[in-house]
């Protein structure tokens, strides 16, 4: 399989998820993609709940001069599914062009060559710009592999405060090649493990000392420093239904925290893994 590494373009720091915007029938969820869209933020895009790509539609349409970078999950799992995937994005969409292809199920594909060949006819003929592989914890070997051959642009995963959901031989492989990261899950998720909301979670109090520590003006702001503050990670990705939550998140101070308050984050994500 080729390389792929190297051509991710600049990205904003904050990205916009879309697991909030999935009901095409609500007109405030196209409000927030176009909301989204005047800020200038990239998405980060699913068909989640399958309604986003309408949703998307609807505000892509309604002013096509905006329409912004997107990264998109592919699959990966076969030539044919890729290329499914990306057709299918593109035309319930309107999208022209995928910025950034999340290569899904990577490490499952039974056919790597004819994948490689899929992804760099894709490429070359414009219809998608970079690959970023999809992470869970699983594929921390697979993670390896791929960056000692310079497989991808660079790797998406599960990283907040609450978690890193990568092992720490492959998080440190990745940060000492300064391999871009793309940091999903601002606020821990929509889950019970979300930090703004889950004021009795465990890891939230033992986050307490260094949040206090940061000097942050709220909980949101430490939420949206801590991944813009290590080093090789390009963009943390975040979601809302909210209109109010989005102009937050937008609006959020992205300068890092001092080094020791990202370091005890760190030092907690490391004996979190090891309990896992
Ligand atoms: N494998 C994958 O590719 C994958 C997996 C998971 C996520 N993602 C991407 O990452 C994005 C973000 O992940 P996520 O949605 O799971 O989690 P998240 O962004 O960490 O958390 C979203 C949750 O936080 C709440 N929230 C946001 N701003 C808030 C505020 N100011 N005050 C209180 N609550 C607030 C939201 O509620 P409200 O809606 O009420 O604001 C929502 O329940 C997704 O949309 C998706 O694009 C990708």
């Amino acid at each position: 399989m080729p390389s792929f590494a190297g051509s991710l373009p600049p990205l904003t720091p904050r990205t916009m998820g879309t697991g909030g915007i999935t009901d095409p029938s609500n007109p405030e969820h196209v409000a927030i993609a176009r909301l989204a869209m005047d800020a200038g933020v990239w998405l980060h895009v699913a068909d989640y709940g399958g309604g986003v790509y309408a949703v998307l539609k609807r505000a892509f349409a309604d002013d096509p001069a905006h329409v912004p970078p997107c990264i998109v999950k592919i699959d990966g799992t076969s030539a044919r599914g890729l290329r499914d995937s990306v057709e299918d994005c593109l035309r319930r969409t309107g999208l022209e062009r995928i910025a950034v292809g999340q290569v899904c199920g990577y490490p499952l594909c039974a056919e790597p060559e004819a994948l490689a060949e899929a992804l760099g006819d894709l490429r070359a003929r414009g219809v998608i710009g970079s690959y970023i592989m999809d992470v869970i914890p699983s594929y921390a070997a697979a993670v390896l592999h791929a960056a000692a051959a310079r497989r991808f642009d660079g790797y998406i995963f599960y990283l907040n405060v609450m978690e890193r959901a990568l092992s720490d031989a492959a998080y440190a492989r990745l940060v000492a090649d300064g391999t871009p990261i793309l940091a999903m899950r601002t606020f821990g998720g929509r889950d019970g493990a979300n930090y703004l909301n889950n004021a009795d979670h465990p890891r939230r109090a033992a986050l307490e000392p260094l949040y206090q520590r940061a000097g942050c003006a709220d909980r949101l702001e430490f939420c949206v420093r801590f991944p813009l503050s290590l080093p090789t990670v390009r963009t943390t990705i975040g979601s809302t239904g909210s209109p109010a939550h989005l102009r937050a998140l937008l609006t959020a101070n992205t300068a890092p925290l001092d080094a020791d308050v990202a370091a005890g984050i760190e030092a907690l994500h490391r004996q979190w893994n090891a309990d896992r």
